[in-house]
């Protein structure tokens, strides 16, 4: 069968951890699918920036460019500042690769702690669909008059008209192939300029979509109605930063962190695209074997789902709900005293 070149950069705390396991599931599915996956491994790390003092090397980008799928454990650890771990690394790729769209798909799996655990699955299937390459995040700002009484902090953010049309085409279009509702996060009560102009662009392209329902909420809101109503949503569409915070908050009303995958695409396919848990590097649990794999598996099946693989990614996906539907192997996330390789070992078990 054909090979896919995968570079996986496992990266800090519970991402070296997950990493492995996700890794065994996938390799195992990919071989009872009839194809292989042939993995290139990357130390781009705090680990290393601390030897080198780059997360990663010059020629970073340059070395992943030629692969099929990018592979990320998580990004950051104590000991070098998170915002230059995280944009000496994560950032920079999510952007060379034009990486655009950073889909966070939720769904209501069995055996979860959730604070909405009791609901149908079919009452909580939403897909966040998060801005991925500006907005809040920009690093055009600066500190003034340091060290006097009137020192401040400009943080600005980019709208450009080319990226909100094409995150929020991307969701609509995406709306299409499901129950056919978006529903568009912002905060233009508060922020006068981006966010209007973001509410301006979504009215015309939903005047596009005219079979697709749609509507604009306030993200405070919204974060409430993610909570109390979440079967009223399916697509949600939303900027770098509330689609982050909006990301959190689903994966904890579905199943928590350790249940959330991601991945960060690039839609025309011209770039690898890339594919992690939504969680980070859980630095209080790391080094303890006691993380939850599911979301890096999960990203594992987006990333097969992204390659044409789609019985694989399926028979993924299948495994995990059968793991935890069964519920004897459970991390302590869970509710369970199951380690991060029982229940690795357990979901590749479950494919048969
Ligand atoms: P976090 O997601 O790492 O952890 C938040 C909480 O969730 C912690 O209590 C953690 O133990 C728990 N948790 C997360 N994943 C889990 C799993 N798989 N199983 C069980 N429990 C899990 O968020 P944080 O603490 O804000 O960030 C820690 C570091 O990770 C920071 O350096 C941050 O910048 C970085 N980070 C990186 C990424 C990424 O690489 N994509 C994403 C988020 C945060
Ligand atoms: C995520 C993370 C990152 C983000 C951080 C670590 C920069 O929280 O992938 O959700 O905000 O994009
Ligand atoms: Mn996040």
């Amino acid at each position: 069968g054909k090979d896919y070149r995968i570079a996986t950069i496992p990266g800090d705390g519970i991402g070296v951890d997950v990493t492995v396991e996700a890794c065994k599931v996938l390799d195992r599915a990919a071989a009872l699918h009839g194809f292989g996956l042939k993995w290139t491994e990357f130390d781009w790390s705090c680990e290393r920036f601390t030897e080198t003092g780059a997360m990663m090397p010059e020629d970073g980008v340059a070395q992943l460019s030629a692969f099929d799928g990018i592979f990320l454990g998580a990004v950051g650890f104590p000991g070098v500042a998170d915002h230059v771990s995280l944009w000496g690394l994560l950032i920079p790729l999510r952007r060379a690769f034009a990486q655009y769209v950073n889909l966070r798909p939720v769904r209501l799996l069995p055996g979860t702690t959730s604070a909405l655990a009791g609901r149908s699955a079919d009452e909580l299937e939403m897909v966040i669909v998060r801005e991925n390459s500006e907005g809040e995040y920009s690093e055009l700002g600066g500190r003034h008059n340091k060290g006097q009484p009137g020192e401040f902090v400009l943080q600005e953010s980019v709208f450009t008209r080319v990226g909100v049309e094409r995150i929020i085409r991307y969701a609509f279009e995406l709306a299409r192939t499901r129950v056919g509702r978006v529903c568009s996060a912002t905060k233009s009560n508060g922020l006068i300029h981006s966010m209007p102009y973001w509410d301006e662009i979504f009215a015309e392209i939903s005047a596009e979509y005219p079979d697709v329902h749609s509507e604009q909420c306030h993200v405070d809101a919204l974060a409430a109605r993610m909570v109390q109503q979440p079967e009223r949503l399916d697509v949600v569409v939303a900027s770098n930063l509330f689609g982050d915070i909006l990301s959190d908050l689903a994966a904890a009303v579905t199943g928590g962190l350790g249940m959330a995958p991601s991945g960060n695409i690039n839609p025309p396919g011209e770039y690898p695209s890339m594919f992690e848990a939504v969680h980070g590097s859980a630095p209080d649990i790391a080094g303890q074997g006691i993380a939850n794999p599911v979301a890096q598996v999960l990203a594992g099946a987006m990333m097969l789902e992204h390659l044409g693989e789609t019985a694989c990614a399926q028979a993924v996906r299948d495994a995990v709900e059968q793991v935890l539907a069964e519920g004897s192997v459970a991390t302590p996330d869970l509710g369970g005293k199951s380690t991060t390789a029982e229940l690795g070992d357990a979901v590749a078990a479950a494919l048969g």
